[in-house]
């Protein structure tokens, strides 16, 4: 298993000003940002980025939602690092993320549910190299 996981802060996140509550949040949990990007998806790249939910209904929502602002998009570093991280987010579903979560205090629905966070090992891996490469890492 690897130490390190994949987020996005989202555009709701990033347009309700809560970018710098939620890296507190993180490097309070002891994640240490191992790289960092303020960036836009375009629809294409959201795409790309969604790919594996291709077929879910909510696809073309997600796409849309997440390519309508800027995001923040960075790879963590700490011991059992995406399950700790998920564990920081709360659910998925902002009504039933647990008080304290990132979720909890910042996410509105579902799909503005403030930050994404890799679901695996190996996922985190796709997704860190989706955004950075190697010059981009410290
Ligand atoms: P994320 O972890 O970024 O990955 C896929 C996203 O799809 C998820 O966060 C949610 O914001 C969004 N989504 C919308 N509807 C659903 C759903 N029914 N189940 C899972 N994810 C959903």
């Amino acid at each position: 298993a690897t130490n390190r996981t994949f987020t996005m802060i989202k555009p709701d996140a990033v347009a309700n000003g809560h970018i710098g509550a939620i890296l507190n949040d993180i490097t309070s949990a002891g994640f240490k940002i191992i790289a960092l990007k303020y960036t836009r998806l375009s629809e294409e790249l959201a795409g790309k980025f969604y790919e594996i939910h291709k077929e879910r209904p909510f696809y073309k929502d997600l796409v849309d939602f997440m390519s309508s602002g800027p995001i923040v998009a960075a790879i963590l570093e700490k011991d059992n690092a995406v399950e700790d991280f998920r564990k920081l987010i709360g659910a998925t579903d902002p009504t039933k993320a647990e008080p304290g979560t990132i979720r909890n205090k910042y996410a509105k629905s579902i799909d503005a549910n403030a930050v994404h966070g890799s679901d695996s090992d190996d996922n985190a891996l796709i997704e860190g190299n989706f955004f950075f490469n190697a010059s981009e890492r410290f």
